[in-house]
């Protein structure tokens, strides 16, 4: 059964090597430097969140302040289903902590997020995006 249960504080590095799995980095277009990552770890308010199968660690969820929520299932647990229930599980979890809505930028080409999105039930909501590559 899967559960959700935060980070600790040692869990930086699993973090980041879920962020920069190369399927990570095409969907958020672009990886993170581990020093940037560190600073980032040691400084967030945003809400760490570590999915488990049993006492394996099969995913990360972020919740920024804002509620924008980032998923990663970890390479070895894809493909399961896994990613649409940490979704259906972040709900109750995300409520814990005070949050109303909760809100994925999910790139277009990004079928299996897509469909992780759609399965969980979350609505999908047309909105503009700009971009500047700098
Ligand atoms: C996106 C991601 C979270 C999906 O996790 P997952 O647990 O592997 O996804 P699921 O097993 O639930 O599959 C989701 C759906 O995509 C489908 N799918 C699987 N592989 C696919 C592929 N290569 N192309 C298209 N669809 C695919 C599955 O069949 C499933 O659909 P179904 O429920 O109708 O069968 C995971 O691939 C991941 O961590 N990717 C890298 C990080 C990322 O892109 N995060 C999202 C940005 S917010």
């Amino acid at each position: 059964m899967l559960k959700l249960r935060l980070a600790h504080g040692d869990e930086s590095e699993y973090f980041y090597n879920l962020r920069n799995d190369p399927d990570s980095v095409k969907g958020s277009g672009g990886g993170v430097e581990f020093f940037d990552h560190q600073s980032w770890w040691h400084n967030t308010s945003d809400l760490l969140i570590v999915a488990m199968v049993d006492k394996d660690r099969v995913g990360t969820l972020r919740v920024a302040t804002n509620g924008v929520v980032s998923i990663v299932v970890a390479p070895e647990h894809r493909g399961k289903g896994l990613s649409t229930k940490m979704l259906k599980a972040l709900v109750p979890f995300a409520k814990q902590f005070g949050h109303k809505k909760l809100q994925a930028y999910v790139k277009v080409d990004n079928a299996r997020s897509v469909k992780a999105f759609e399965r969980a039930k979350w609505k999908k909501e047309p909105e503009w995006f700009f971009e500047k590559k700098l």
